[in-house]
């Protein structure tokens, strides 16, 4: 009796103290919007260096609810599967996963942050499913124009020995494109051809072929911000120019920016769109990839995944894309 009625006490607390809450965020007519981070390469989501970035969101931006990405139950499936995987497979699950979260699902809109391939991951989100929706997207050492040679992998790493051996014998073959994830993101401007013919992730989702997909552009125009981050001394990712969308030819190291590239010009995926609009940011960071100091991630939570006022979460309605044309 005595328990129950405690008990009862805390609950009756926990409500008052949740309607008080709402009655705050009422009065000062701001909401603070969930935080989607998908991690990288031979990453999982159980590693400490994640939790550390999310509690650092939680504490530079009060009542944010984390999400961080799992594509298994244990961290160690978690990080074969970014090694191994069908990457369009592995999208639809993460569109699964956060329509099935029951507060990222009724928020207006969610934040995302995508570290290295994470990036690409998220932003290949966004154009197929977007619900719930993005509204600021921000990328660290992404690959969002591919990779044209693979990282050194450490000795022992077996797993990354293991997608680097199937990677440079035969990148194009169906089952390295329906199962090498970073294959998945090969783009050497010099085997363009096989590349446009084979690719099962990139060229689809920048819409690089003939047949362009509408709805990936109108869903990555609805971005309120698209931030892309390039590490100046990034040796991991080849070329570095990759994560501010920028193209490099592999011969002579020429560098031809987003906003020289028929990408942009013919505006296939809506970047000169978000450009126009002042919502398109070319950002670097210092340092080798992802060396990422606690400073440069307080400002950036500040910049971009701050409380915003009601009614402004989601600046385009929500459009469902499917993969494949
Ligand atoms: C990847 O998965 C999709 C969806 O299941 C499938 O249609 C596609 O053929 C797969 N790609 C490869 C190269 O196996
Ligand atoms: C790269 O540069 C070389 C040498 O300047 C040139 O011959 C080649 O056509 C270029 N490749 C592409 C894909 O533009």
């Amino acid at each position: 009796m005595q328990l129950l009625t405690v008990w009862a006490g805390l609950i009756a607390v926990a409500v008052s103290a949740f309607i008080h809450r709402s009655s705050v965020l009422e009065d000062d007519d701001t909401t603070q919007l969930p935080l989607v981070i998908w991690h990288g390469l031979g990453d999982d989501f159980e590693r400490d260096g994640l939790k550390q970035v999310a509690s650092l969101a939680e504490s530079i931006n009060p009542g944010t609810y984390v999400h961080i990405i799992r594509l298994a139950d244990t961290g160690s499936g978690d990080r074969r599967a970014t090694f191994f995987g069908n990457v369009t497979e592995q999208i639809e699950t993460v569109c699964e996963q956060l329509a099935a979260n029951p507060i990222l699902s009724t928020a207006p809109a969610v934040n995302a942050l995508g570290f290295s391939q994470g990036g690409q991951f998220l932003r290949g989100y966004i154009e197929r499913c977007n619900s719930p929706p993005v509204r600021n997207l921000v990328t660290f050492g992404s690959q969002h124009n591919g990779i044209s040679d693979f990282q050194s992998c450490s000795l022992g790493d077996w797993l990354c020995n293991g997608a680097e051996a199937l990677l440079r014998s035969g990148r194009w073959t169906d089952f390295a494109q329906g199962r090498v994830v970073p294959a998945q993101y090969f783009r050497d401007p010099s085997e363009l051809d096989a590349y446009l013919e084979k690719s099962n992730f990139l060229a689809d989702i920048n819409n690089e072929r003939e047949l362009k997909n509408v709805q990936y552009k109108k869903n990555l125009q609805s971005l309120n911000v698209f931030a892309m981050y390039m590490f100046d001394d990034d040796t991991v990712v080849v070329p570095k120019e990759s994560a501010v969308f920028a193209e490099v030819n592999s011969t002579d190291g020429t560098v031809t920016p987003l906003q020289e590239r028929p990408i942009y010009k013919e505006d296939w995926l809506g970047l000169k769109a978000l450009d126009d609009q002042g919502k398109l940011h070319f950002k670097s960071a210092p340092g080798q990839h992802m060396e990422l100091s606690e400073e440069l991630l307080r400002k950036t939570f500040k910049e971009y995944f701050g409380p915003v006022e009601d009614g402004k979460a989601i600046s385009s309605p929500r459009l469902v894309a499917q993969p494949g044309y």
